[in-house]
Protein backbone atom coordinates (compact mmCIF):
# COMPACT_ATOMS: atom_id res chain seq x y z
CA UNK A 1 0.00 0.00 0.00
CA UNK A 2 1.23 3.31 -0.77
CA UNK A 3 1.29 5.79 1.72
CA UNK A 4 0.41 8.93 1.32
CA UNK A 5 2.68 12.17 1.92
CA UNK A 6 0.34 13.85 4.51
CA UNK A 7 0.19 10.52 6.46
CA UNK A 8 3.47 10.94 7.69
CA UNK A 9 3.55 14.36 8.12
CA UNK A 10 0.74 13.45 10.96
CA UNK A 11 2.74 10.08 11.15
CA UNK A 12 2.41 9.93 15.50
CA UNK A 13 -0.79 11.32 15.41
CA UNK A 14 -2.13 8.16 13.82
CA UNK A 15 0.25 6.22 16.38
CA UNK A 16 -1.55 7.58 19.14
CA UNK A 17 -5.10 7.04 17.35
CA UNK A 18 -4.05 3.80 17.09
CA UNK A 19 -2.54 3.47 20.65
CA UNK A 20 -6.23 4.88 21.79
CA UNK A 21 -8.09 1.63 20.27
CA UNK A 22 -5.79 -0.32 22.19
CA UNK A 23 -6.52 1.41 25.10
CA UNK A 24 -9.89 1.07 24.61
CA UNK A 25 -10.18 -2.62 23.66
CA UNK A 26 -7.94 -3.43 26.58
CA UNK A 27 -9.49 -1.31 29.51
CA UNK A 28 -13.06 -2.83 28.42
CA UNK A 29 -11.39 -6.29 29.00
CA UNK A 30 -9.65 -5.31 32.62
CA UNK A 31 -12.96 -3.73 33.66
CA UNK A 32 -14.30 -7.04 33.58
CA UNK A 33 -11.90 -8.79 35.65
CA UNK A 34 -11.57 -5.61 38.28
CA UNK A 35 -13.22 -5.27 41.60
CA UNK A 36 -13.38 -1.42 42.72
CA UNK A 37 -13.80 -2.21 46.78
CA UNK A 38 -11.11 -0.99 48.72
CA UNK A 39 -10.17 -4.48 50.14
CA UNK A 40 -10.96 -6.40 47.42
CA UNK A 41 -9.45 -4.50 44.15
CA UNK A 42 -5.56 -5.14 44.72
CA UNK A 43 -6.74 -9.00 44.79
CA UNK A 44 -8.53 -8.72 41.94
CA UNK A 45 -5.37 -7.63 40.11
CA UNK A 46 -3.45 -10.26 41.74
CA UNK A 47 -6.09 -12.87 40.38
CA UNK A 48 -5.52 -12.04 37.01
CA UNK A 49 -1.70 -12.55 37.62
CA UNK A 50 -2.39 -16.07 39.24
CA UNK A 51 -5.38 -17.32 37.13
CA UNK A 52 -5.54 -15.62 33.90
CA UNK A 53 -1.65 -14.62 32.17
CA UNK A 54 -3.55 -13.75 29.10
CA UNK A 55 -5.78 -11.30 31.06
CA UNK A 56 -2.22 -9.88 32.77
CA UNK A 57 -0.17 -9.78 29.64
CA UNK A 58 -3.33 -7.53 28.37
CA UNK A 59 -2.68 -5.42 31.74
CA UNK A 60 1.11 -4.88 31.22
CA UNK A 61 -0.27 -3.90 27.63
CA UNK A 62 -2.63 -1.27 29.04
CA UNK A 63 0.25 0.21 31.03
CA UNK A 64 2.87 0.19 28.24
CA UNK A 65 0.39 1.29 25.59
CA UNK A 66 -0.34 4.33 27.76
CA UNK A 67 3.45 5.50 28.10
CA UNK A 68 3.82 4.98 24.30
CA UNK A 69 0.54 7.25 23.97
CA UNK A 70 2.06 9.86 25.73
CA UNK A 71 5.54 9.38 24.08
CA UNK A 72 3.10 9.55 20.70
CA UNK A 73 1.15 12.37 21.27
CA UNK A 74 4.49 14.44 23.01
CA UNK A 75 6.50 13.83 19.48
CA UNK A 76 3.37 14.64 17.25
CA UNK A 77 3.19 17.83 18.88
CA UNK A 78 6.62 18.44 18.62
CA UNK A 79 6.58 17.79 15.11
CA UNK A 80 3.01 20.01 14.33
CA UNK A 81 5.25 22.78 16.60
CA UNK A 82 8.45 22.80 14.46
CA UNK A 83 5.75 22.67 11.28
CA UNK A 84 4.38 25.65 12.78
CA UNK A 85 1.07 24.37 12.25
CA UNK A 86 -0.21 26.89 14.87
CA UNK A 87 0.17 29.43 11.67
CA UNK A 88 -1.84 27.81 9.63
CA UNK A 89 -5.70 30.13 9.72
CA UNK A 90 -7.98 27.08 10.03
CA UNK A 91 -6.53 25.01 12.63
CA UNK A 92 -6.89 27.15 15.56
CA UNK A 93 -9.17 25.01 16.93
CA UNK A 94 -7.22 21.91 15.86
CA UNK A 95 -4.06 23.57 18.10
CA UNK A 96 -6.44 24.25 20.91
CA UNK A 97 -8.47 21.36 20.85
CA UNK A 98 -4.74 19.25 20.75
CA UNK A 99 -3.11 20.61 23.52
CA UNK A 100 -6.52 19.86 25.48
CA UNK A 101 -6.37 16.43 24.58
CA UNK A 102 -3.09 16.38 27.40
CA UNK A 103 -5.82 17.17 30.21
CA UNK A 104 -7.45 13.44 29.95
CA UNK A 105 -5.01 11.56 28.92
CA UNK A 106 -3.15 12.88 32.44
CA UNK A 107 -6.34 11.86 34.17
CA UNK A 108 -5.93 8.64 32.44
CA UNK A 109 -2.49 7.93 34.16
CA UNK A 110 -3.36 9.39 37.01
CA UNK A 111 -6.39 7.69 38.27
CA UNK A 112 -5.40 4.45 36.29
CA UNK A 113 -2.36 4.26 38.97
CA UNK A 114 -4.56 4.21 41.74
CA UNK A 115 -7.16 2.12 40.28
CA UNK A 116 -4.78 -1.07 41.14
CA UNK A 117 -4.56 -0.27 44.90
CA UNK A 118 -1.32 -1.73 45.96
CA UNK A 119 0.79 0.76 47.79
CA UNK A 120 1.94 2.37 44.50
CA UNK A 121 -1.73 3.31 44.19
CA UNK A 122 -2.08 4.54 47.59
CA UNK A 123 1.09 6.33 47.14
CA UNK A 124 0.05 8.01 43.75
CA UNK A 125 -3.31 8.79 45.57
CA UNK A 126 -1.72 10.45 48.66
CA UNK A 127 0.72 12.40 46.42
CA UNK A 128 -2.43 14.21 44.10
CA UNK A 129 -3.58 16.26 47.41
CA UNK A 130 -0.35 17.57 48.15
CA UNK A 131 0.82 18.47 45.04
CA UNK A 132 -1.78 21.25 44.94
CA UNK A 133 -1.62 21.82 49.17
CA UNK A 134 1.00 24.69 47.97
CA UNK A 135 -1.49 26.36 45.82
CA UNK A 136 -2.25 29.85 46.97
CA UNK A 137 -5.77 30.90 48.35
CA UNK A 138 -7.72 27.60 47.48
CA UNK A 139 -4.64 25.07 48.09
CA UNK A 140 -5.34 23.58 51.76
CA UNK A 141 -9.16 23.28 50.81
CA UNK A 142 -8.52 22.05 47.45
CA UNK A 143 -6.18 19.37 49.16
CA UNK A 144 -9.00 18.57 51.74
CA UNK A 145 -12.00 18.31 49.24
CA UNK A 146 -9.46 15.32 47.17
CA UNK A 147 -9.17 13.64 49.86
CA UNK A 148 -12.52 13.49 51.06
CA UNK A 149 -14.06 12.86 47.49
CA UNK A 150 -11.60 10.13 47.30
CA UNK A 151 -13.58 6.66 46.91
CA UNK A 152 -11.87 3.74 44.23
CA UNK A 153 -15.51 3.82 42.54
CA UNK A 154 -15.09 7.61 42.21
CA UNK A 155 -11.82 6.99 40.08
CA UNK A 156 -13.00 4.14 38.02
CA UNK A 157 -15.80 6.18 36.94
CA UNK A 158 -13.07 8.89 36.54
CA UNK A 159 -11.34 6.47 34.26
CA UNK A 160 -13.31 4.23 32.48
CA UNK A 161 -16.61 7.27 31.34
CA UNK A 162 -15.71 10.67 32.27
CA UNK A 163 -12.17 10.86 30.87
CA UNK A 164 -13.11 8.91 27.95
CA UNK A 165 -16.28 10.84 26.89
CA UNK A 166 -14.07 14.70 27.43
CA UNK A 167 -10.99 12.54 25.28
CA UNK A 168 -13.87 11.51 22.48
CA UNK A 169 -15.62 14.83 22.51
CA UNK A 170 -12.37 16.46 21.76
CA UNK A 171 -10.88 13.74 19.53
CA UNK A 172 -14.20 14.40 17.54
CA UNK A 173 -13.55 17.85 16.95
CA UNK A 174 -9.62 17.73 16.48
CA UNK A 175 -9.32 14.90 13.87
CA UNK A 176 -12.73 12.50 13.52
CA UNK A 177 -15.16 15.49 11.85
CA UNK A 178 -11.99 16.15 9.22
CA UNK A 179 -10.97 12.36 8.91
CA UNK A 180 -14.73 11.25 8.28
CA UNK A 181 -15.00 13.73 5.10
CA UNK A 182 -12.08 12.06 3.15
CA UNK A 183 -13.21 9.23 1.11
CA UNK A 184 -12.67 6.10 3.13
CA UNK A 185 -13.19 7.89 6.21
CA UNK A 186 -12.18 6.77 9.35
CA UNK A 187 -11.97 2.85 8.40
CA UNK A 188 -9.63 3.63 5.93
CA UNK A 189 -7.31 6.19 8.50
CA UNK A 190 -7.03 3.31 10.22
CA UNK A 191 -6.38 0.79 8.11
CA UNK A 192 -3.65 3.38 6.56
CA UNK A 193 -1.98 3.68 9.70
CA UNK A 194 -2.13 0.14 10.83
CA UNK A 195 1.05 -0.82 9.07
CA UNK A 196 3.06 2.77 10.11
CA UNK A 197 2.14 1.54 13.96
CA UNK A 198 3.53 -2.06 13.85
CA UNK A 199 6.39 -1.60 15.13
CA UNK A 200 5.04 0.23 18.32
CA UNK A 201 2.87 -2.22 18.80
CA UNK A 202 5.27 -5.26 18.52
CA UNK A 203 7.15 -2.91 20.98
CA UNK A 204 4.03 -2.77 23.61
CA UNK A 205 3.55 -6.48 23.05
CA UNK A 206 7.32 -7.37 23.51
CA UNK A 207 7.75 -4.93 26.54
CA UNK A 208 4.19 -6.01 28.12
CA UNK A 209 5.71 -9.58 28.30
CA UNK A 210 9.46 -8.95 29.09
CA UNK A 211 8.11 -6.43 31.87
CA UNK A 212 5.33 -7.37 33.67
CA UNK A 213 4.33 -5.35 36.92
CA UNK A 214 5.27 -8.12 39.40
CA UNK A 215 1.62 -8.40 40.87
CA UNK A 216 2.06 -12.08 42.58
CA UNK A 217 3.35 -11.86 46.22
CA UNK A 218 3.01 -13.50 47.96
CA UNK A 219 4.15 -16.44 46.49
CA UNK A 220 6.81 -14.39 44.21
CA UNK A 221 7.81 -11.57 46.67
CA UNK A 222 10.29 -8.97 44.13
CA UNK A 223 13.45 -7.44 45.42
CA UNK A 224 13.10 -4.20 47.43
CA UNK A 225 15.69 -2.21 44.17
CA UNK A 226 13.83 -4.32 41.25
CA UNK A 227 12.70 -2.04 38.57
CA UNK A 228 16.12 0.56 39.26
CA UNK A 229 17.07 1.19 35.92
CA UNK A 230 14.79 -0.38 33.92
CA UNK A 231 12.38 1.77 32.36
CA UNK A 232 8.41 1.39 33.52
CA UNK A 233 5.60 2.64 32.25
CA UNK A 234 4.96 5.01 35.87
CA UNK A 235 8.23 7.14 34.99
CA UNK A 236 5.68 9.51 33.42
CA UNK A 237 4.03 10.55 36.31
CA UNK A 238 6.64 10.60 38.35
CA UNK A 239 8.21 13.68 36.89
CA UNK A 240 5.65 15.42 38.61
CA UNK A 241 6.68 14.98 42.20
CA UNK A 242 10.20 14.44 41.60
CA UNK A 243 10.98 18.10 42.34
CA UNK A 244 10.04 17.75 45.66
CA UNK A 245 13.09 15.30 45.99
CA UNK A 246 14.99 17.87 45.79
CA UNK A 247 13.18 21.22 46.87
CA UNK A 248 10.23 21.67 49.79
CA UNK A 249 8.09 24.32 49.91
CA UNK A 250 7.07 26.97 47.10
CA UNK A 251 10.10 26.00 45.17
CA UNK A 252 9.16 22.36 44.92
CA UNK A 253 5.02 23.60 43.72
CA UNK A 254 6.96 26.28 41.35
CA UNK A 255 8.98 23.04 39.35
CA UNK A 256 6.07 20.73 39.63
CA UNK A 257 2.98 22.62 39.07
CA UNK A 258 3.37 26.35 38.11
CA UNK A 259 6.26 25.78 35.37
CA UNK A 260 4.06 22.76 33.51
CA UNK A 261 0.93 24.92 33.95
CA UNK A 262 2.32 28.14 32.74
CA UNK A 263 4.01 25.96 29.72
CA UNK A 264 0.65 24.42 29.41
CA UNK A 265 -1.24 28.28 29.23
CA UNK A 266 1.46 29.44 26.41
CA UNK A 267 1.37 26.53 24.51
CA UNK A 268 -2.65 26.88 23.95
CA UNK A 269 -2.96 30.61 23.52
CA UNK A 270 0.44 30.21 21.12
CA UNK A 271 -1.67 30.18 17.85
CA UNK A 272 -3.83 33.27 18.96
CA UNK A 273 -0.42 35.88 19.63
CA UNK A 274 1.49 34.54 16.83
CA UNK A 275 1.74 36.92 13.69
CA UNK A 276 1.07 35.47 10.18
CA UNK A 277 3.04 36.71 7.19
CA UNK A 278 1.82 36.12 4.10
CA UNK A 279 4.18 34.85 0.65
CA UNK A 280 4.02 35.43 -2.47
CA UNK A 281 2.32 31.44 -2.98
CA UNK A 282 -0.13 32.72 -0.58
CA UNK A 283 1.39 30.40 2.27
CA UNK A 284 2.42 31.50 5.29
CA UNK A 285 6.47 32.73 4.74
CA UNK A 286 7.43 31.02 7.94
CA UNK A 287 5.93 27.81 7.15
CA UNK A 288 7.88 28.02 3.42
CA UNK A 289 11.14 27.83 4.91
CA UNK A 290 12.52 26.16 8.04
CA UNK A 291 13.66 28.61 10.33
CA UNK A 292 18.08 26.90 10.18
CA UNK A 293 17.49 27.71 6.73
CA UNK A 294 16.72 31.08 6.99
CA UNK A 295 20.11 31.80 9.10
CA UNK A 296 22.72 32.90 6.93
CA UNK A 297 25.80 31.09 8.41
CA UNK A 298 24.25 28.11 8.81
CA UNK A 299 23.72 27.66 5.62
CA UNK A 300 26.65 28.32 4.56
CA UNK A 301 28.56 25.75 6.72
CA UNK A 302 26.08 23.07 5.76
CA UNK A 303 26.09 24.32 1.99
CA UNK A 304 28.22 20.77 0.99
CA UNK A 305 26.23 18.58 2.74
CA UNK A 306 23.28 20.21 1.21
CA UNK A 307 25.10 19.85 -2.32
CA UNK A 308 26.27 15.63 -1.43
CA UNK A 309 22.30 14.79 -0.11
CA UNK A 310 20.55 16.74 -2.64
CA UNK A 311 17.67 19.75 -1.67
CA UNK A 312 15.12 17.27 -0.44
CA UNK A 313 16.93 14.71 1.06
CA UNK A 314 19.10 17.49 3.17
CA UNK A 315 15.57 18.80 4.26
CA UNK A 316 14.34 15.93 5.38
CA UNK A 317 17.43 14.91 6.92
CA UNK A 318 17.53 18.63 8.62
CA UNK A 319 13.87 17.95 9.49
CA UNK A 320 14.35 14.69 11.21
CA UNK A 321 17.46 15.65 13.37
CA UNK A 322 15.80 19.26 15.08
CA UNK A 323 12.76 16.77 15.69
CA UNK A 324 15.13 14.09 17.41
CA UNK A 325 17.44 16.58 18.95
CA UNK A 326 13.54 18.50 20.97
CA UNK A 327 12.54 15.29 21.94
CA UNK A 328 15.65 13.78 23.26
CA UNK A 329 15.67 17.61 25.09
CA UNK A 330 12.38 16.53 26.28
CA UNK A 331 12.68 12.62 27.16
CA UNK A 332 16.20 13.08 28.24
CA UNK A 333 15.68 14.77 31.65
CA UNK A 334 12.31 12.22 32.32
CA UNK A 335 15.09 9.52 32.16
CA UNK A 336 17.45 10.98 34.01
CA UNK A 337 15.43 11.47 37.32
CA UNK A 338 13.35 8.62 37.06
CA UNK A 339 15.82 5.76 36.18
CA UNK A 340 16.74 5.12 39.84
CA UNK A 341 13.40 4.51 40.86
CA UNK A 342 12.50 1.09 41.82
CA UNK A 343 9.20 1.24 41.03
CA UNK A 344 8.90 -2.89 40.80
CA UNK A 345 10.33 -3.40 44.22
CA UNK A 346 7.63 -1.96 46.65
CA UNK A 347 5.90 -5.55 47.03
CA UNK A 348 9.07 -6.72 48.32
CA UNK A 349 8.29 -5.40 51.48
CA UNK A 350 4.57 -3.81 50.75
CA UNK A 351 3.28 -7.59 50.92
CA UNK A 352 0.45 -9.65 53.03
CA UNK A 353 3.54 -11.83 54.64
CA UNK A 354 5.30 -8.82 55.98
CA UNK A 355 2.49 -8.02 58.39
CA UNK A 356 -0.85 -6.33 58.08
CA UNK A 357 1.03 -3.07 58.38
CA UNK A 358 2.23 -3.06 55.55
CA UNK A 359 0.30 -5.47 53.72
CA UNK A 360 -3.05 -3.71 52.17
CA UNK A 361 -2.66 0.08 52.41
CA UNK A 362 -4.17 0.52 56.05
CA UNK A 363 -7.88 1.44 56.52
CA UNK A 364 -6.95 4.63 58.08
CA UNK A 365 -5.20 6.05 54.67
CA UNK A 366 -7.01 8.96 55.27
CA UNK A 367 -5.68 10.36 58.00
CA UNK A 368 -2.82 12.29 58.22
CA UNK A 369 -2.92 12.62 62.00
CA UNK A 370 -2.37 8.70 61.89
CA UNK A 371 -0.15 8.73 59.09
CA UNK A 372 1.87 11.67 59.55
CA UNK A 373 4.08 10.18 56.82
CA UNK A 374 1.46 11.13 53.77
CA UNK A 375 1.59 14.44 54.18
CA UNK A 376 5.44 14.43 54.15
CA UNK A 377 6.79 15.19 50.59
CA UNK A 378 10.19 14.40 51.40
CA UNK A 379 9.13 11.32 52.90
CA UNK A 380 6.66 10.16 50.17
CA UNK A 381 8.91 10.94 47.49
CA UNK A 382 11.94 10.22 48.92
CA UNK A 383 10.71 6.83 50.28
CA UNK A 384 9.67 6.08 46.67
CA UNK A 385 13.36 6.87 44.91
CA UNK A 386 15.03 5.53 47.92
CA UNK A 387 12.49 2.89 49.73
CA UNK A 388 15.81 0.81 51.65
CA UNK A 389 16.90 4.20 52.88
CA UNK A 390 13.94 6.32 53.81
CA UNK A 391 10.92 4.31 55.77
C1 LIG B 1 12.50 -1.75 52.23
C2 LIG B 1 11.12 -2.04 52.44
C3 LIG B 1 10.11 -1.13 51.70
C4 LIG B 1 10.02 -0.94 50.35
C5 LIG B 1 10.84 -1.55 49.22
C6 LIG B 1 8.92 -0.01 50.15
N1 LIG B 1 8.38 0.34 51.35
FE1 LIG B 1 6.85 1.66 51.64
N2 LIG B 1 7.12 1.54 53.65
C7 LIG B 1 7.97 0.65 54.31
C8 LIG B 1 7.81 0.81 55.73
C9 LIG B 1 8.56 0.03 56.79
C10 LIG B 1 6.84 1.84 55.92
C11 LIG B 1 6.30 2.39 57.22
C12 LIG B 1 7.03 3.63 57.58
C13 LIG B 1 6.52 4.23 58.87
O1 LIG B 1 5.38 4.00 59.23
O2 LIG B 1 7.30 4.96 59.47
C14 LIG B 1 6.44 2.28 54.60
C15 LIG B 1 5.52 3.28 54.36
C16 LIG B 1 5.01 3.58 53.13
C17 LIG B 1 4.01 4.59 52.88
C18 LIG B 1 3.47 5.59 53.90
C19 LIG B 1 2.11 5.37 54.34
C20 LIG B 1 1.95 4.36 55.43
O3 LIG B 1 0.88 3.77 55.46
O4 LIG B 1 2.86 4.18 56.24
C21 LIG B 1 3.71 4.55 51.56
C22 LIG B 1 2.68 5.38 50.82
C23 LIG B 1 4.56 3.56 50.96
N3 LIG B 1 5.32 2.99 51.94
C24 LIG B 1 4.59 3.24 49.60
C25 LIG B 1 5.63 2.51 49.01
C26 LIG B 1 5.85 2.42 47.58
C27 LIG B 1 4.97 3.08 46.52
C28 LIG B 1 6.95 1.65 47.39
C29 LIG B 1 7.63 1.30 46.06
C30 LIG B 1 8.10 2.41 45.27
C31 LIG B 1 7.42 1.25 48.70
N4 LIG B 1 6.60 1.80 49.64
C32 LIG B 1 8.51 0.46 48.89
C33 LIG B 1 8.83 -0.24 53.69
C34 LIG B 1 9.08 -0.32 52.33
Amino acid sequence: MKIKQAHWHHFFGGVALLLLIIQILSGSVLTMFYDPHLNEAYASVQKIYNELSVVAWIRDTHRWAALFLMVAVIMHFIRSFLRKDYLNRDSKTLWLTGILLYLPMLGFLFTGVILPWEWRGYWFMEMVPNYVYELPLIGPSLSDFLISAFTLNRTLVMHVCILPAVTLVLMGIHTFTRVMKRTGGLTLYVLEHTPLTLPFLLAIAVLAYALPMPSQDPAIIPMPLDGENIPTAEWFILIFYVPYLYFKGFMATLFAFYIPVIIFLVLAIFPYFTRRRRGKSGRNIEQETHPIERSGAFTKIMAPFQKALGARAYAKTLAFLTVFLVSMVLFGPLYAVSHKSPTYGCNSCHNITAGLRLGLPPATFKDRVMNPNLKDNTFMVGHWFYPQVIW
